[in-house]
């Protein structure tokens, strides 16, 4: 029987930052931070392989949560330094003819119309092929760095990024489809009935319109989101025609799934509309022994080092977990930070030791040749039930080749993904399985 075929992203995680940094496959990449061209070749090996989306992460701030201090971050190269990843869009989008772009931004710093005016420049200018992640950014230092001593709590972050995408969409909407008219007889470019205010007043934002460019294509770009607490999934359920979840094991993908159709549902929409997409990290290998091997090699860093996980997991929190003996029990704890990201981390043993060496930022536990791990997704997809997966790995041009050029052709080979767009637009290519 062949299954349904599913979707392909690509997280790129440190987005415009250093990437290949004392890995043996980076070439020049880290010298060459500052510059396009990695994220260039990135998307035209995407586009040959029919992605459907590249995600650009972003934060705006330097972490210093492990040990109190900024080196870590700063010595490892560890989100930091980073430039900002908008200007790099339309490059990619230059540089491709289908492939959706998808900058993040922060509903909690950004100012709701320029963010809507922003994104329709980039969707119109794209012809259609620019989406948007909307974070409620969590970490204290990004707060710090907009005006605030503290950071609104999380739940309230979320009601205000629930406004903010409200009033963004109301801003998409305040010209019609056909409001350019472009008529020279009745010397009229605009036709002035199309377009209106939207006159929002929220509890968050006070926002007049009408925007002053025209509506981005279909109404809006593709809307994503990644939040993993109840509140990012009700966000999601809301607005979104993307989710990502970063979850380890399939059954934890099959009740996420089932809760986000409910959830779409409940909202009154159509749950097809909400795409569900799974982080994944697989291992490949000229063979499956060799693949294996490496795969255990890296369970081995990650134990031998667990300073580099947990000062991750300590800027996404604001837990400082140097402060913790590696190997007593952990205590319970909470965080205004990202809260459904610090319960699956807990959830993983019961020392600091061991929930650095089971923790998974996704599908991890996944090895092979590019055919057996082919083989396993398909499987993996057809009991979870869809809709595709994102790629989540460090980035070298060899770890790009190796999902572009191994993997995507094994999974085309089984039809389990396209083979060729269907369509120019980022949203008609989404929606079309
Ligand atoms: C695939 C993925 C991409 C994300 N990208 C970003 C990002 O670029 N910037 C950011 O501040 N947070 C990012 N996040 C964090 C989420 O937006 C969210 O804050 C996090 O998953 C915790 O949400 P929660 O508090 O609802 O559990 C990402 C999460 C995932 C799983």
């Amino acid at each position: 029987m062949t299954a349904a075929p599913f979707h392909m992203g690509w997280f790129l995680g440190n987005s415009f930052g250093v990437h290949g940094w004392n890995d043996p496959w980076g070439g020049s990449l880290a010298a060459e931070w500052t510059r396009p061209d990695m994220h260039i070749d990135l998307v035209r090996a995407l586009e040959r392989a029919c992605f459907d989306f590249l995600l650009l992460e972003d934060s705006a701030f330097v972490p210093d949560s492990y040990g109190s201090s900024m080196d870590f971050y700063l010595r490892r190269a560890a989100r930091v330094p980073k430039n900002d990843p908008l200007p790099l869009v339309p490059l990619l989008t230059q540089a491709t003819r289908h492939l959706g772009i998808v900058p993040t931004i922060s509903t909690s710093f950004y100012p709701p119309y320029l963010l809507a005016r922003l994104i329709a420049t980039l969707d119109l200018m794209s012809e259609g092929r620019v989406g948007c992640n909307f974070v409620t950014s969590t970490a204290l230092r990004a707060a710090q760095n907009f005006g605030l001593d503290e950071h609104l709590e999380h739940d309230r972050r979320y009601e205000m990024a629930d406004e903010f995408v409200e009033v963004v969409r109301k801003l998409w909407t305040s010209w019609d489809d056909d409001a350019v008219i472009m008529d020279i007889e009745r010397q009229t470019f605009v036709d002035p009935t199309k377009v209106r205010t939207i006159d929002h007043k929220g509890r968050f934002f006070s926002v007049r319109g009408p925007l002053n460019t025209a509506r981005p294509h279909d109404g809006r770009p593709v809307l994503v989101q990644a939040g993993g607490s109840p509140q990012g999934r009700h966000f999601a359920a809301r607005h979104m025609d993307v989710v990502i979840a970063a979850l380890g094991t399939v059954d934890e993908m099959k009740t996420y799934r089932a809760d986000m159709r409910e959830r779409v549902a409940a909202q009154g929409r159509n749950p097809d509309d909400c795409k569900v997409l799974f982080l994944l990290t697989p291992t490949l290998g000229d063979t499956d022994a060799e693949a294996q091997a490496r795969y255990e090699r890296g369970l081995r860093a990650k134990s031998a080092s667990p300073e580099n996980g947990l000062a991750l997991m300590a800027s996404l929190t604001d837990i400082d977990f140097a402060k913790f003996d590696l190997d007593e029990p952990l205590e319970t704890m909470t965080t205004n930070g990202q809260q459904g990201t610090l319960k699956r981390f807990l959830a993983q043993g019961r020392t600091l030791r061991e929930i650095a060496a089971n923790f998974r930022f996704g599908f991890e536990d996944v090895f092979g040749t590019p055919d057996r791990v082919a083989a396993i997704l398909g499987e993996v997809m057809a009991e979870v039930g869809g809709d595709g997966f994102v790629i989540n790995l460090p980035i070298t041009r060899r770890t790009i080749a190796e999902i572009t050029d191994g993997l995507i052709p094994a999974l085309q080979k089984r039809q389990l993904v396209r083979s060729l767009y269907s369509h120019a637009g980022f949203r008609q290519n989404l929606f079309e399985f």
